[in-house]
């Protein structure tokens, strides 16, 4: 082994709690398939993906073979599997006064069950991305103006959810990474501006404060459940200790973490961000029984004057210039897809940051429920390479390392970590191209899920990095 193993380094044996709570982590629309099977009504990716030559039509076919990504995460020695539901699986059209379908309730029920059977916890994301498309024509979905049918539609489909599984279900996830979600609403909405865009992540809180404020009225005390909010953010470092690259670092933070927790948001977007009323921020402080944080790379900010050219795409309301290169080299292994990867000290500052800024104080756990490592090329190479994902391993290896060092130097309290992902799936608009799995899918032998080497090393980790008692 070319690289330093957590797994072998006596400094991190059983630094974390016997309870942690690791495993995998999936989508509704990345894994599913059967996109118009089981009653199931479209959302807006079936549409709009509906030209490309990778869709989530068939995608690895968990519709169909949930029974064997059980059997893997049982394999996989998991504690947790974090999944989300379609919408359109139990409201095909998605509004509150659209029939309900059955054959979707009991989809999630097998699951579930299936998952406790395997001593497996099931934590739920009730919307990750795919909006019912019969909402967005109808308001604009989660850009509609006014935001009331949509918050009631939304509100209603929790109570479905909360009704149909919270007896088993004891952790809820409203939204996945709502600052993701607005950016990429320029794939969906036509001649979008970023007025719509900042009215897609102003709606996305509510409809999170919302649904929160339900299950605590009406869920949580009979289900003994906790609920929170999937926030993602890259750690941006100051490339440097000038005030300017500090200040810029500092905004793309309030812009991005401050913004979701409703802490810092005023002075990090001013004018450009809509204002909540009294009553709405009344419901969105304190909206989370835990702190939850998707991760998946580190930037430099530069604190030179942004110039729109230098924008990454992905960042389209953004206005710090970041760089992943310092002194001409770029910041560790590069991954796909736009992500920066290979800086297990990024994880251990972001966690740090998270801790001290927002968790501490209020004494909130942190759960990662997202972080993993893409190979673009991995459909390239031989079969024996793709399962012997060294690159993987190793960033599997320097991550845990940044998140136990988090706890160790800062008594940062974290019960919960989850790659991404179980499976090579569908990575949105890049396709099957870019994979972050742990399992690889064989399409020409029946979707059959084969195992990385990965998943077996991170397994290893936990053994060593958990305590026995
Ligand atoms: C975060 C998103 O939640 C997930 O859907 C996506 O596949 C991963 N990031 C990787 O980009």
């Amino acid at each position: 082994m070319a690289f330093k193993n957590i797994a072998e380094d006596p400094k991190y044996k059983g630094v974390l709690p016997s309870d942690f709570l690791h495993g995998y982590a999936s989508a509704a629309y990345q894994i599913e398939g059967a996109a118009s099977e089981g009653g199931r009504g479209p959302c807006i990716f079936d549409v709009s993906l509906k030209d490309f030559p990778d869709t989530g039509e068939v995608a690895c076919k968990s519709y169909h073979m949930w029974r064997d990504d059980v059997e893997l995460l049982r394999q996989y020695g998991a504690r947790s599997y974090r999944f989300s539901i379609s919408w359109t699986r139990i409201k095909p059209l998605g509004g509150k006064n659209d029939p309900l379908n059955q054959e979707g309730i009991d989809y999630y029920n097998n699951l579930i069950n299936a998952l406790l059977d395997a001593g497996i916890e099931p934590t739920v994301t009730l919307f990750h991305y795919d909006v019912p498309q019969a909402l967005q024509e109808r308001y604009r979905g989660f850009a509609a103006v006014d935001p009331a049918q949509l918050i009631e539609d939304f509100v209603d489909y929790a109570r479905i959810c909360f009704s149909a599984y919270g007896d088993r279900v004891k952790r809820w996830l409203t939204i996945n990474e709502p600052y993701i979600f607005t950016i990429s609403m320029v794939d969906h909405i036509k001649d979008w501006t970023n007025a719509d865009l900042i009215r897609v992540g102003h709606n996305s809180l509510l409809t999170h404060a919302y649904a929160t404020d339900l299950y605590r009225r009406e869920f949580q005390q009979s289900q003994k459940g906790q609920i929170g909010i999937a926030l993602n953010n890259e750690w941006v470092e100051p490339i440097d200790n000038s005030p300017e690259a500090i200040a810029a670092a500092n905004l793309s933070r309030g812009r991005t973490l401050g913004w979701g927790t409703q802490t810092t948001a005023w002075d990090a977007w001013g004018d450009l961000f809509l204002r909540f009323s009294d009553e709405e921020m009344k419901l969105l402080k304190g909206s989370a029984d835990f702190f939850s944080i998707n991760h998946y790379g580190t930037m430099y900010a530069t604190g030179k004057p942004f110039k729109a050219e230098d924008a990454m795409g992905w960042q389209t309301m953004e206005e710090v210039n970041k760089s992943w290169e310092k002194d001409g080299k770029l910041i560790g292994k590069r991954g796909e897809n736009g992500h920066p990867h290979m800086v297990g000290w990024g994880f251990r500052n972001l966690l740090i940051h998270c801790w001290e800024n927002y968790a501490k104080d209020l004494d909130l756990p942190i759960y990662i429920y997202e972080n993993g490592f893409p190979v673009e090329d991995e459909q390239h190479m031989p079969l024996e390479q793709i399962l012997d994902d060294k690159d993987r391993q190793e960033f599997y290896s320097d991550y845990i390392r940044g998140l136990c060092d988090a706890v160790l130097d800062h008594g940062a309290k974290i019960q919960g970590y989850h790659c991404w992902s179980l499976l090579d799936n569908l990575e949105w608009v890049c396709g099957y191209g870019p994979r972050f799995g742990v399992t690889y899918i064989d399409k020409e032998n029946g979707f059959k899920r084969v195992p990385k080497n990965s998943a077996k090393f991170v397994e290893s980790i936990w053994k060593h990095v958990i305590s026995e008692k």
